[in-house]
């Protein structure tokens, strides 16, 4: 069968890769493959940086923004055949760490997990695919092919759970929130802080293209220059990974503010910052920086429902290039008004 493939560490390796069909190992529910996102973990694979093929394998399956329909699933899995289902990025290390045992694999404390598509397990970029029915989230039909969005999602709903955790601390009443970047993650940030009733600024570079147009459906504001930002934030959602953009938001951090950080930029880009006033102004703040990766189960589960809640058309919006199976390293190729590009693996 035909699957998105590279070679793990070396550049430029992207192919359609003929692959044998998904091993009965890697779980007992058969999908077709229907979708799968690019994001910037992809391209960062794809130029060699990082990931990791299984063991003994010289060739690694990406994708792991994942949408397929159920071929055959074994009695009492909870999944039907014709049933729409996203997979889980990260499996527990094998140990298991403390985190990873009660199921907090996103918090796994020694850095042997893997991840579908990422490091040592082949991901869903394929025209099937296995999982176990515990790693495997019920996408609603309704939702269609926008089911594709769940595993991107996670990432927020888990940023936004960091968020209230850290609040949690004290009196915490956030009003005023701040997103940085409006690409896929930074406008499903967005999404998810209009649903919860903030009032929600967007900084970005881009002047025209749909990124504008996208936060103000969502009566949110939108920046292209961080001075024009008219209010404290009492939150920011940080999604470039850029460190002047970091260093420059967390100084405006309100009172008891909260940044979460969710993003990396690849390449060596690094400033020379004087972190002297900043320290004293997350001090006498209560202010905290906070990373976040990856999802534990409840967090897709929360996606999905972040998801259904939106407006269709909206969401419809985000995804901007579809991109066929037999043309997918195009899809790695950024084009400008480029938000969330997806392969159809049936084309
Ligand atoms: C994925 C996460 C993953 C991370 C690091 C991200 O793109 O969404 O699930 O943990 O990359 O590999």
């Amino acid at each position: 069968m035909r699957a998105m493939t590279v070679t793990p560490g070396k550049a430029d390796s992207a192919r359609v890769g003929a692959v044998g069909e998904p091993p009965a190992g890697d779980g007992a529910v058969l999908v077709e493959g229907l979708f799968t996102g690019i994001c910037g973990t992809d391209i960062e694979l794809v130029s060699g940086a990082f990931g990791s093929g299984r063991p003994g394998s010289d060739h690694l399956v990406i994708g792991h923004e994942s949408l397929g329909r159920v071929l055959e699933a074994p009695e009492g899995s909870g999944f039907n055949a014709g049933d729409l289902v996203a997979g889980v990025v990260r499996r527990p290390d094998p140990e298991p760490c403390p985190a990873c045992a009660r199921g907090e694999w996103d918090f796994c404390r020694n850095g042997l997990y893997t991840e579908r598509g990422i490091k040592e397990m082949d991901g869903y970029g394929a025209e099937r695919w296995r999982v176990d029915p515990y790693f495997a989230v019920p996408v609603p039909s309704e939702l269609g092919h926008l089911g594709v969005l769940v595993e991107p999602a996670s990432i927020l709903t888990k940023a936004w759970e960091q968020v209230d955790q850290v609040g949690a601390r004290s009196w915490f009443g956030p009003k005023h929130v701040l997103v940085t970047g409006a690409g896929s993650i930074g406008l499903l940030a967005a999404l998810i802080a209009t649903q919860r009733g903030y009032d929600v600024h967007v900084l970005d570079r881009v002047v025209d293209g749909p990124k504008p147009e996208l936060v103000r459906a969502l009566g949110g504001t939108y920046l292209t220059d961080l001075d024009d930002l008219t209010v404290v934030p009492d939150v920011v959602i940080e999604a470039t990974g850029a460190g002047r953009v970091v260093f420059d938001c967390a100084k405006l951090l309100g009172w008891a503010g909260v940044m979460c950080l969710t993003g990396i930029a690849p390449g060596p880009a690094s400033i020379d910052v004087q972190l002297d006033a900043l320290i004293r102004q997350l001090v006498v703040r209560n202010a905290v920086l906070v990373g976040s990766v990856n999802a534990a189960k409840r967090h897709y589960a929360d996606a999905v429902d972040v998801l259904v809640a939106a407006d269709r058309c909206w969401l419809e919006r985000l995804i901007t290039r579809t991109v066929p199976l037999s043309d997918w390293p195009s899809a790695l190729v950024r084009e400008p008004d480029d938000i969330k590009v997806v392969v159809d693996l049936r084309g």
